[in-house]
């Protein structure tokens, strides 16, 4: 059954659960349809001396900690269906382990989401190279991307909404982009506890973006074990299939009668084993899928995940028109996250929302570029239930 968020919350505070804090990091008395002020605290140093900031939100029964390093979900704290805390989203507790060793866990991601093939594209008959970090591709905008940036970040209230506003600034050239890139993001909650991702991107030169967010979730909390329990649903009859080097092929392959048919609800593990090529490949589900309502004026359905156990479900609307769905197939028991435990394949998965792999080598594919007067616009909303 699913509970109403503000009976949970209720539930929780009456039992005294919600006040107690979880993972790390400051407590807050919980409240329900907050509008609190973000409070922001110092995380970590790094080596030059820059101080890297924590800000925490919570609203609606929803808690999220965000680091001013690459826009960073450290920690995402929501209710289970008896108002028991868990953080849903795999993290460190130190600054020193995001810039040493993070599989982007949390960030904020561009100046391209995902592969290009050998870091290259030609746009208006120009050329490009870009930074190469995943054997030849260049991969989540290359050796030093948006994630691996310090981010300025303002913290606001509006009306009953609570969020951070995150800009950067990347200079033309960075990473072998074309054009001086401004980004805004907006992550808000709202007081039913959603958390919205707005955003925005301009450029003084031609050039291709993909902003994405990857949050490794784990509903029934990060660290306790493997997700192939949770229940998925994509509604997309296509998905890209790669080569070896996880680069789209260009053709949109049907998922019926694949493993890739998410679009009836079921279990992540029913068919992870099911030695389809293209699982093989990859090591498990690391694929783009092409959303059947494809690019959307207002952020649509794009995946719903679902813990048995817990009773936590995320609703993943977007305006994109691809998911990637990655199922941690890196993860090899050698990180230990914010609670202790070490991570191992299969303990958490990401739903990036994005336009498709390789773009700007696929005419076939929704187009990426920006252009000088244009504004990249796109909002992804998570809603959450128990
Ligand atoms: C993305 C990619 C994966 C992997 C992870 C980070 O989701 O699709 O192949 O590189 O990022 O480890």
């Amino acid at each position: 059954m699913e509970l109403n968020r503000r009976t949970v919350i209720a539930g929780a505070a009456a039992a005294g659960v919600a006040a107690s804090a979880l993972g790390t990091g400051t407590a807050q008395a919980a409240t329900s349809g907050g509008g609190k002020k973000p409070v922001k605290e110092l995380f970590g140093t790094l080596a030059d001396g820059s101080k890297v900031y924590r800000w925490s939100l919570e609203n609606g029964g929803t808690r999220l900690k965000v680091l001013s390093w690459g826009g960073v979900v450290q920690s995402l704290e929501l209710p289970d269906r008896h108002g028991k805390y868990a953080n849903v989203s795999l993290g460190f507790d130190n600054i020193a382990d995001y810039v040493a060793k993070t599989p982007y866990f949390g960030a904020l991601i561009g100046r391209y989401g995902n592969r290009i093939a050998k870091g290259q594209f030609t746009l208006d008959g120009k050329s490009y190279q870009l930074s190469v970090n995943d054997g030849v591709n260049s991969l989540h905008g290359g050796t030093q991307g948006f994630d691996k940036h310090i981010w300025d970040v303002e913290g606001f209230t509006s009306g009953s909404d609570v969020g951070l506003h995150l800009y950067y600034t990347s200079v033309d050239g960075e990473m072998g982009y074309p054009g001086t890139l401004k980004v805004k993001v907006t992550y808000t909650l709202n007081k039913h506890g959603d958390w919205r991702i707005d955003y925005e991107a301009t450029t003084d030169k031609a050039t291709v973006v993909n902003l994405t967010s990857h949050v490794y979730w784990n509903l029934a909390g990060e660290g306790s074990g493997t997700i192939e329990h949770h229940e998925l649903t994509i509604p997309a009859s296509r998905y890209t299939p790669t080569d070896s080097g996880l680069i789209p092929t260009g053709e949109l392959a049907k998922v019926s009668a694949t493993p890739f048919d998410f679009r009836k609800t079921k279990p992540i593990g029913r068919d992870i084993r099911a030695g389809h090529v293209q699982q093989v490949q990859a090591k498990g589900y690391d694929h783009n899928w092409a959303l059947d309502k494809g690019i959307t004026a207002k952020p649509e359905h794009a995946a719903t995940l679902h813990d048995p156990h817990s009773g936590r479900t995320l609703k993943i609307a977007s305006d994109q028109p691809g998911l990637q769905f990655y199922t941690g197939n890196f993860l090899d028991g050698t990180l230990t996250g914010t609670g202790g435990h070490t991570y191992r394949q299969g303990d958490a998965l990401c739903l990036e929302t994005q336009h498709f792999p390789d773009s700007p080598n696929h005419a076939n594919f929704p187009s990426t570029v920006l252009r000088p007067g244009q504004t990249y616009k796109t909002s992804t909303i998570h809603t959450f239930s128990s």
